[in-house]
């Protein structure tokens, strides 16, 4: 118990890995990848650029969460993201938590 204590804050100041299996398969599921891809622009912008953008602000997740569920434009250009209304809030929130850690 005592080691897993010593362990966290270090798990914690880990970068979110790029090529996590897991987060990618629930990017696809929830077909932000139609739009979206880690590294590149695609329709919208690459995730590495949203994770630079927005990196030491800490109101950041809870926007961003409410953006990608109601949808819109206007911090990357005109392209609006359409809503995402089908993907749960849980989820929503995971990957906004993936994507803001990204290196
Ligand atoms: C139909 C295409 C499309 C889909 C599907 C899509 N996005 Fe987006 N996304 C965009 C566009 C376009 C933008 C840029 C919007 C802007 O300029 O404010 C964007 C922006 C973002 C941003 C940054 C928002 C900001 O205000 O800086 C995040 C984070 C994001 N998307 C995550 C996701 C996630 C997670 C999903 C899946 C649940 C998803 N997107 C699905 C097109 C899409």
């Amino acid at each position: 118990m005592r080691r897993l204590a010593c362990l966290l804050p270090l798990l914690l100041a880990t970068p979110a890995r790029a090529d996590d299996a897991a987060m990618l398969e629930l990017a696809d599921k929830s077909r932000c990848t139609t739009c979206h891809d880690v590294h590149e622009k695609v329709t919208g912008p690459a995730w590495t650029d949203v994770a630079k953008r927005y990196r030491g602000d800490a109101g950041a997740l809870e926007r961003l969460v409410v953006k990608v569920r109601e949808g819109g434009s206007g911090n990357w250009g005109d392209v609006p993201m359409s809503p995402n209304k089908r993907v749960s809030e849980a989820n929503i929130r995971k990957l906004v938590t993936w994507i803001l850690a990204l290196k």
